[in-house]
């Protein structure tokens, strides 16, 4: 591996020939957006960053990064929240950003495919030009790219009807750390012949080869949809113990997320936001009050289907505990107006400063009195220090974001008492934003050793020098 920001004799002049000179970036004021993640909590210089144009030229530039043995870091938005799109120790950064192009969208065959640079926004169009849209909507739509959710395994917030990044794929491109080329992209939904590749990307982060070319199963535009905010109330409110409130307005909030989850056709987002997030996000973007202005949290709810949703939708809402008002749109201007209270929170809280972003599962009947207790088990492990704590997620399926805004970057001790919190409540440490080098340090704890073994045989099989993404999800062997 590359020392540091020594560069071996010939490794420019090798990257150079793949890309051309043009997009081989080494003039500091050039990379620096690629060695920046987006929080800002994590990076480090890159010996260079390569845009190559296609699969051939990213297969030129990782045969030159095995044969230098330079460390190679994939990079698609670089909108991921791990810390696993930047380097950190002088590796190349290799942006798919130039691989761009849909490169077909079939209506018949349920299937698009495009190239891995190509972002969810842009591939988002093309499926609605032909009447279908692809099951998966994340906030970032405008610059994540399907080779990075493809990596993370990303999730968003149709996954309670449609499953994760994995579950849409139809098939990969892949190049492989020597150079080589892996292809499946026929989208056939039975295809029983050995490993499935796109399952082996999915969710690998960039550590087992770099996705070229992804392929994703389309799903028809529904006729109806409408989306909800709901405002709750919870039984406590007590600003002596806020803890309670939380819990009490989070408990409310799962039980009508599960019975909406049991009794409404077509689910496609129960999400969750809480009276402090939502305060931040109307300050930020000058919004106004959506519903209550004294409610606790409120749920976003989006069905649709062939028939129209709103008489289910509004019978099994109007009659549940702690429902204070309802918004209501079914219009697209109507529907982005609400949906902005939600998908608004990251860009709002980091306006505060770089926060600590984990993003956790809890078991349904663990999660409210999890929300509840996490900001008093954060500040004990911070020594009472003056930390904010902003909850938010994606309840249907069990996933909150936890925020800390207040900790230094490199200053664990918060994101270590959220994780051991987890585990202990039988959840996860990563729902959806993957391990990254965020949460190192807490993978040998979330898997099992044959677990951990397995994983790290098919990296060293995939990748036996080790250049993808080193220190990126397998934590060092002890
Ligand atoms: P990057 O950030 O560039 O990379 C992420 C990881 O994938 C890195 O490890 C990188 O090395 C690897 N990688 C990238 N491209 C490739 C490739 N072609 N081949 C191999 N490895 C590659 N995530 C969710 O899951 N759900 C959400 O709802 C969600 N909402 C978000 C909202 C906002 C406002 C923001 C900023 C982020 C959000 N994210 C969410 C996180 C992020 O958008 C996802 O992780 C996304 O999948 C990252 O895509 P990217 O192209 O930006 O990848
Ligand atoms: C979201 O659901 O909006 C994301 O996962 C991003 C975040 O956690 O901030
Ligand atoms: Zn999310």
């Amino acid at each position: 591996m590359a020392d540091s920001l020594q560069v071996p004799q010939g490794f420019l002049a090798a990257v150079s020939d793949a890309v051309g000179p043009d997009h081989c970036l080494s003039d500091p004021d050039l990379k620096a957006s690629y060695e920046l993640d987006w929080t800002r909590r994590f990076g480090g210089p890159a010996i260079v960053v390569a845009r190559p144009a296609d699969t051939f030229e990213v297969a030129k530039v990782l045969a030159a990064c095995s044969r230098f043995r330079v460390g190679v870091v994939p990079q698609g938005g670089n909108t991921g929240l791990v810390g696993g799109s930047v380097p950190r120790h002088g590796e190349a950064v290799l942006s798919l950003s130039r691989l761009n192009r849909v490169l077909s969208c079939d209506p018949e065959e349920g299937l698009i495919v495009a190239e891995a640079g190509t972002t969810l926004a842009a591939a988002q169009v093309a499926a609605a030009s032909v009447r279908s849209e692809l099951g998966i909507d994340i906030a970032a739509r405008d610059s994540a790219t399907l080779g990075g959710m493809v990596a993370t395994n990303a999730g968003g917030v149709h996954v309670i009807r449609y499953g994760p990044m994995r579950a849409r794929l139809g098939g990969v491109e892949v190049v492989l750390a020597d150079g080589s080329v892996a292809s499946r992209l026929s989208g056939l939904v039975k295809d029983n012949v050995g490993y499935d590749l796109a399952q082996i990307m999915a969710g690998s982060e960039g550590t087992l080869g770099v996705v070229t070319k992804v392929a994703l199963h389309l799903v028809a535009v529904p006729l109806f949809r409408v989306t909800a905010l709901v405002a709750l109330r919870g039984t406590e409110h007590s600003s002596a113990n806020p803890a309670a409130g939380v819990a009490s307005v989070s408990k409310v909030a799962v039980s009508l997320a599960l019975s909406l989850r049991r009794h409404v056709d077509g689910i496609d987002a129960l999400e969750l936001v809480y009276a402090d997030g939502m305060a931040l996000v109307r300050e930020a973007l000058a919004l106004p009050a959506p519903s209550d202005p004294g409610a606790d949290a409120w749920l976003l709810v989006e069905a649709s289907g062939g028939q129209d949703p709103s008489d289910m939708l509004a019978r099994a809402i109007e009659d549940a505990t702690g429902v204070t008002e309802i918004a209501v749109a079914d219009d697209a201007a109507g529907r982005a107006r609400l949906w902005a209270y939600r998908e608004r929170h990251t860009e709002a809280i980091a306006t505060l400063g770089v926060p600590h972003k984990l993003d956790v599962t809890l078991p349904m009947k663990n999660f409210a009195e999890f929300a509840g207790a996490v900001s008093a088990e954060v500040s004990a492990a911070l020594g009472g220090s003056d930390t904010r704590v902003i909850l938010f997620g994606h309840v249907g399926d069990g996933n909150l974001h936890v925020n800390l805004i207040g900790p230094e970057p490199e200053d664990y001790r918060g994101d270590d008492a959220v994780f051991e919190m987890v585990i202990r409540r039988g959840g996860s440490i990563s729902a959806e934003h993957g391990v990254g080098v965020a949460k190192l340090g807490f993978v040998s704890s979330a898997r099992s050793a044959g677990d951990l073994t397995v994983m790290r045989r098919v990296k060293n099989a995939l990748d036996p020098g080790g250049i993808l993404n080193p220190g990126v999800l397998l934590p060092p062997v002890a």
